[in-house]
């Protein structure tokens, strides 16, 4: 009998010791998560050899975690996102042939009942911040258009807040649509200029960052949710390139594909044809879907 299959404790074999009590476990996903995870972490607790007061420290970080979240927040959430796994765990999940756009993290600012609105529409409902109109097409990775494809998009404002962050200073639903495709797969709409914003820092995610020295914040971004039939559905933002945390997001969700190009266009002219008066933002970016 090897020392482990006693199941006494030696530090030599801590991880077979543990894992091999799970034999029996009904689940075999179950049973593999659970010996990686032992694994890996009692390798990290042998390299970092934490103090017992380290390791409460460690405890009562994942007891705040916990106590933080309720109906509205999921701290752990943002734990994941701020480690990089949410956007490691969206990568693993949406491989894809090569020329289909990218996914990036969902957020927690999405809503499920967002107006649906003719192309071409402003959904900035207060008309407050730089004007921008933003456009491309929906296509196949055959470059070819796809009718009737469903585009939800939803942004914060001129300020860094989207609407749910701002009820009552805000409209319902300032910044959100639906829009839906032609045979010519193109879109438009109108809104403003996003602007970078902190993510949720007033709890024990927010003050990790702080003592690592990191920011909070996240760059000026659209959000996205393309989908149409016989297509993977694509979630996804993009970015503006000149924007001063684009370098740095505190979520990792920049992917070089998304940035897209913002051109300041002061053409009064141009503005006219789009229904502005005065200098705005245009936004181009073509989204590629992989069929399913
Ligand atoms: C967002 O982009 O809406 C977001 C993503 C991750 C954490 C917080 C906000
Ligand atoms: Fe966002």
């Amino acid at each position: 009998m090897q020392a482990h299959e006693k199941g006494y404790f030696t530090e030599a074999d801590s991880v077979e010791v543990v894992t091999g009590r799970n034999a029996n476990a009904k689940d075999a996903r179950l049973r593999e998560v659970m010996e990686v995870i032992t694994r890996k972490l009692h390798e990290a607790v042998k390299e970092i050899e934490p103090t017992q007061e380290e390791w409460f420290q460690a405890i009562m970080f994942l007891t705040d975690t916990g106590h933080k979240c309720d109906e509205w927040r999921q701290e752990f959430i943002l734990l994941s996102d701020v480690l990089g796994v949410s956007m490691l765990v969206d990568a693993i999940n949406s491989r894809r042939p090569s020329g289909a756009s990218e996914n990036t993290v969902l957020g927690p600012f999405h809503v499920a009942d967002a107006p649906a609105y003719p192309m071409g529409t402003n959904i900035c409902l207060d008309h407050k911040g730089e004007d921008m109109v933003v456009r491309g097409r929906i296509l196949d990775t055959d470059g070819n258009p796809i009718e009737g494809a469903k585009i939800d998009v939803w942004q914060a404002n001129d300020e860094g807040f989207y609407d749910v962050q701002q009820k009552g200073h805000q409209p319902d639903f300032n910044l959100r649509g639906v829009f839906r495709t032609g045979a010519d797969g193109t879109y438009w709409f109108k809104a403003v200029k996003p602007k970078y914003y902190p993510i949720p820092d007033d709890g024990p995610v927010g003050k990790l960052l702080a003592d690592l020295g990191r920011h909070p914040n996240r760059p000026a971004h659209l959000h996205y949710i393309v989908t149409a039939d016989g297509y993977d559905p694509l979630t996804t933002h993009i970015f503006d390139p000149d924007d001063p945390y684009i370098n740095s997001d505190a979520v990792f969700g920049v992917k070089e594909s998304l940035l897209a190009d913002f051109n300041l266009v002061e053409d009064r002219s141009r503005a006219a044809e789009v229904g502005f008066d005065g200098p705005y933002w245009d936004v181009e970016f073509d989204f590629v879907l992989a069929k399913v």
